[in-house]
This record gives structure tokens, sequence and C-alpha cells, in this order.
């Protein structure tokens, strides 16, 4: 754990109906001071509900993605600017499910950013090597220039989040060693722009597994898959972060 502001951000993918909402009044009402931001990030049908629902609380709603134009003829995507006006503070970028499905290169991830800073929200700025890179031992090459090419000028601790999520990571219930884990925030906190930004792990975080990850140094926090769909998951990771 460094100085930087710890963070448990939960990326909720295509996951999530109204009465799902239950789940986010709930954490809202079991972490009212948290001693860590909580951030939940719905597909963009709940976040205006979402935010509704956690009023007043210190839970705080994000989105997953949103285009690098400010408005305009674009079918289907959303503003910055829609995602601030629905009730959003952050929203994730580059995450790999974005770079693969919807072949995002990290020159797009920078624009989008760059979008997502003119509306004030905060980036969440995701990296990650595949399976094959790491065996080929490009770990750091991958998610070094991951990083070089997707956060843009202008990027401080206030405006930006990294997340670094091997993408062999996610979803599958296997997660790097604590030294791998460690080895890669190491070369991602002298690589930032501004020192003090936080650091996030994202990849099969559970409750099980949460402590020992924020005991390492340099991570300040965790974006969480599947584990932040239900309140009782997510809230004992958010514990994990506040006593870390
Ligand atoms: P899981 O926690 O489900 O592995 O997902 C991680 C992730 O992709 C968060 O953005």
């Amino acid at each position: 754990m460094s100085s930087a502001c710890k963070l448990a951000a939960g990326n909720w993918k295509m996951n999530g109906l109204r009465a799902d909402l239950d789940q986010a009044r709930a954490l809202a009402e079991a972490y009212p001071t948290p001693g860590c931001g909580v951030l939940l990030c719905p597909p963009a049908t709940l976040i205006a509900p979402m935010a509704a629902a956690v009023a007043g609380s210190a839970l705080m709603v994000g989105g997953q993605d949103c285009h690098a134009q400010d408005a305009g003829a674009h079918t289907g995507d959303i503003s910055a600017q829609m995602l601030v006006d629905a009730g959003a503070r952050h929203v994730i970028l580059g995450h790999s499910e974005r770079r693969a499905d919807h072949g995002e290169s990290s020159a797009t991830v920078g624009a989008k950013a760059r979008a997502a800073h003119r509306a004030g929200l905060v980036t969440i700025i995701c990296v990650g090597e595949t399976e094959a890179e790491r065996d080929a031992g490009r770990t750091l090459d991958v998610v070094l220039g991951q990083l070089r090419e997707s956060v843009p000028e202008g990027a401080t601790a206030a405006n930006t989040v990294i997340a670094y999520e091997p993408v062999w990571a996610i979803g599958t219930g296997r997660t790097p060693t604590l030294d791998q884990i460690a080895e890669v925030h190491d070369a991602l906190r002298a690589a930032v722009p501004d020192g003090a930004m936080s650091l996030l792990y994202g990849g099969s975080v559970k409750p099980g597994n949460a402590a020992e990850i924020f005991a390492i140094g340099n991570v300040d926090g965790a974006l969480v898959g599947g584990a932040s769909l239900k309140a009782d998951d997510f809230g004992t990771i958010i514990a994990a972060l506040e006593a870390a």
C-alpha cells in the first residue's frame, strides 16, 4: 500500500437489472463512511437509477466506457458528459474486453480519456498482458507501452487511476503470484506521470485473496468484476482494503 488514495471499484460489466440496485443500496448502508473510496460501475442503463438509489451516501457510481467525441452522430454510444449527467464521477476506459471485443487501441483509449477529463470524470485506465505475452516475457513491455499510449497529457492523481488487469486472470479464478503483481505495480509506479496515482489490481479478486493482494506495496485497491455483483462479497473486499 502506498500513500495514494485507496479505491475499491466494482465493474458489473454487462450484468445487472433494476432489481440488482438492492446490492448497491446494501453496500451504501453497510459502509456509510468507508475508509477507502468505494465505486460501482454498472451498465449504462443503471447509472442514473443507481446514483439516485445511493444518493447521500459515500458510494460512488461510474461508467464502463465513453466516446472520444463530446456529442454527435454516434449511434449506440455514450458521451462523457452523459455519464456525468447521469450521476457518474468515474469511467473505466481501455478494459481488455473493450480492447478485444471492440478493437480499441491505446490511442483510442487516450482519446476517450481526454474526453472524459474534459467532462470532469476521473478515468480508470486499464492495462494488462495476455497469457501469450507473459509467456513470451513481454509483460512489462506490453503494460508500460499501453500506459504510455493510453494515458493522456494532463493526467494527474486527481483525474486518473490505473488498473493492472492481466487478461488471463480476468474471470478465470487464476491470479498472478504476489511477486508478479508487485513487479508490475512497482514498474507502473515508476512510470506513471504523477507518482501519487492510485494503482488498482484487477483479475479474480475475491473475498479470500483480497487481503494478501492489498498487502503488496504499490497496490492501492482493486478493480473487481464478478465479486462486485454481490454486496456481501464486495463488502468483504472493501473491509480488507480498509484494513490494509
Ligand atoms: P473478475 O474479477 O470477474 O475476474 O473481473 C475482473 C475485471 O475484469 C474487472 O474489470
